[in-house]
């Protein structure tokens, strides 16, 4: 950790990220706001921070530290040490106050030390302990919060609630501002994994870890550095640390497919999230080349060049349309397209976790996902999770309702350039604010596939399965004229089923075991006209401006 301290005291701060900037919370302490709290991934390079800028804070002119630190005391409170004086200018860390360990003791000695001071600041650590987990069934401390009230209501302290998520309850939002320290940049990034690099490669010994100067690492040229830094996005100082040493230990370098793995955890480790390893390629993806020809347009669009151009980052799309003709398919595909990272965001699991957890949850899910933008969220089946909003007040205490909001919310103002990619089959179960006019850049539907589409669905089948369609004397166009409204799924179950005759009866996949197949597998289309109809008619009703969602495939369908 002191590696971590002193190489982040070196590194220039980040003063943009997601929210309010570092700058805010001088204004803030400036301006006497009294309860502010603070969600910081890299809790220490905060404190570091804080430390150096804590004068600042206090004053609108720059005194010098030392006049500053008699004018103003900052304490610390947490579990572990109780309230102690925090003075990054003290040779010696002070001990633990035992007797103050309990948040309830803490504020009283607080309380007692109010006036003797010409003000005061109180970081707090421990949040959780005082304000719970921030779920509906988690308990706060109701008699420290009042506590505190009745402090900030007689008195000009100031308490700095310091955690790395933000587990505020939703009845306190607006009592207290709420700032996010933001990861390092790629700048930052590459001035932290050089000052690794130089600490093995230096001269000097380092008296906390003489191992580590017996190796002998590859200092990395420019490129690999590029990598390593966009590798590292979303990371906190200390991952990097821990994930850039680790790849010294054992490849002798950074290497930025370790930095990459560092990231993957993270994802997992939130329980709703999964990170996809092989998206699907935009070629095996059949027709809908209207979607296909509108990402290609965007491929370039997540640069800081369309950035200053004065494009915004795309928001996302929502792709409706009946069931099996590649909806999930194509938003897994748009991954591959734009050469991004996809995450999977479990919708299920996400609400049936969130009695208890709440919003809370859904908060920090969303910036666990901001962390490693730029990248493809893939929310898949959305209205599962949704559908729950209408009685959401009587069945969980208005959570899911909540939980939704704070979705729909994220949508809207999100900063980091996180690409929504969602599917939705049933329209009428999905809030109709999900389905307005500008929460989306585009809503795609998707059809049945016409003549050419299916065409291109049974040569790609045949060549995932390693078989060349042009070489099998196939008459697709008989083929084609079998499979009128069968969606792209039951095409490639036409295609399995074939090949199971074929290997069984030791032949080649054959036209007359294709239409064979065809006979066996029945058209969803027939059991499910009426939800067909209904969700092409509610596409089809015009609100001045076309259609209500972009047809996905220019391919004339069929009547
Ligand atoms: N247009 C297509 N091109 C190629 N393969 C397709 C196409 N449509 C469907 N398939 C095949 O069918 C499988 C299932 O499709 P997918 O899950 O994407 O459909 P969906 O529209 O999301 O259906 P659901 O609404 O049931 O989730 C795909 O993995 C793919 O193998
Ligand atoms: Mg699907």
């Amino acid at each position: 950790m002191q590696i971590l301290m002193n190489l982040s005291a070196r590194a220039s701060f980040p003063t943009k990220g997601v929210g309010m900037d570092a700058k805010d919370l001088k204004y803030f302490v400036r301006a006497g706001v009294s309860l502010i709290y603070v969600t910081a991934l890299d809790q220490e390079v905060f404190l570091d921070w804080f430390d150096g800028n804590v004068a600042d804070m206090i004053f609108q002119e720059k005194p010098k530290a030392e006049k500053a630190a008699k004018k103003c005391a900052v304490y610390e409170w947490s579990l572990g040490t109780g309230l102690i004086v925090r003075d990054p200018l003290a040779q010696e860390k002070p001990s633990s106050n035992q007797a103050t360990s309990g948040i309830g003791p803490a504020l009283a000695k607080v309380m007692g030390l109010c006036g003797a001071e010409e003000r005061m600041i109180v970081l707090i650590r421990d949040v959780m302990q005082i304000l719970g987990r921030g779920g509906v069934q988690s308990s706060p401390d109701l008699v420290a919060i009042s506590k505190i009230r009745d402090i900030v209501s007689r008195t000009s302290i100031t308490f700095i609630f310091l955690s790395n998520i933000n587990v505020l309850p939703s009845w306190m939002e607006r009592e207290v501002v709420v700032l996010d320290w933001p990861l390092p940049t790629m700048e930052q990034h590459r001035q932290f994994f050089q000052d690794i690099q130089e600490g093995y490669v230096s001269d000097e010994p380092d008296s906390k870890n003489k191992e580590k100067m017996k190796i002998q690492i590859d200092v990395l040229d420019e490129e690999t550095m590029r990598d390593v830094c966009k590798a590292a996005q979303g990371l906190t100082q200390q991952e990097d640390l821990w994930a850039a040493s680790y790849s010294i230990m054992k490849n002798k370098k950074i290497v930025p497919a370790v930095i990459s793995e560092m990231k993957k955890q993270n994802i997992c480790k939130s329980g709703f999230l999964e990170w996809v390893e092989q998206p699907e390629h935009i070629e095996d993806v059949g027709g809908m080349d209207e979607l296909k020809r509108w990402l290609n347009l965007r491929r370039a669009i997540f640069t800081q060049e369309a950035r200053d151009f004065g494009i915004d980052d795309p928001k996302g799309i929502l792709m409706i349309g009946i069931p099996g003709v590649g909806k999930s398919l194509a938003c897994k595909a748009i991954a591959h397209v734009w050469n991004m990272p996809l995450i999977r965001l479990d919708m299920g699991k996400l609400f049936s976790a969130t009695v208890g957890s709440s919003e809370a949850n859904t908060r920090n899910m969303l910036s666990t996902v901001e962390a490693v933008a730029p990248c493809v969220l893939f929310i898949d089946e959305i209205e599962k999770g949704l559908s729950g909003i209408k009685s959401s007040n009587n069945s969980d205490a208005g959570v899911t309702a909540r939980v939704a909001a704070t979705i729909l919310q994220w949508l809207q103002d999100k900063k980091q350039p996180v690409f929504v990619a969602a599917t939705a089959n049933d329209i009428a179960s999905l809030p109709p604010e999900m389905t307005r006019r500008g929460r989306w850049d585009e809503m795609f539907f998707t059809d049945l596939p016409n003549r050419t589409e299916r065409e291109m669905i049974f040569r790609i089948h045949l060549r995932k399965r390693r078989r060349d369609p042009d070489a099998l004397n196939l008459n697709f166009e008989q083929l084609t004229d079998a499979t009128k409204g069968y969606t792209g799924a039951e095409i490639e179950q036409i295609v399995v089923i074939s090949l199971i005759d074929a290997f069984c009866s030791k032949k080649e996949v054959t036209q007359t075991g294709l239409l064979k197949a065809v006979g066996e597998v029945t058209r969803m289309f027939d059991t499910m006209k009426e939800s067909i109809d209904a969700l092409k008619d509610w596409v089809a009703i015009k609100d001045g401006q076309g259609t209500r969602a972009r047809l996905a495939s220019t391919y004339q369908a069929e009547g």
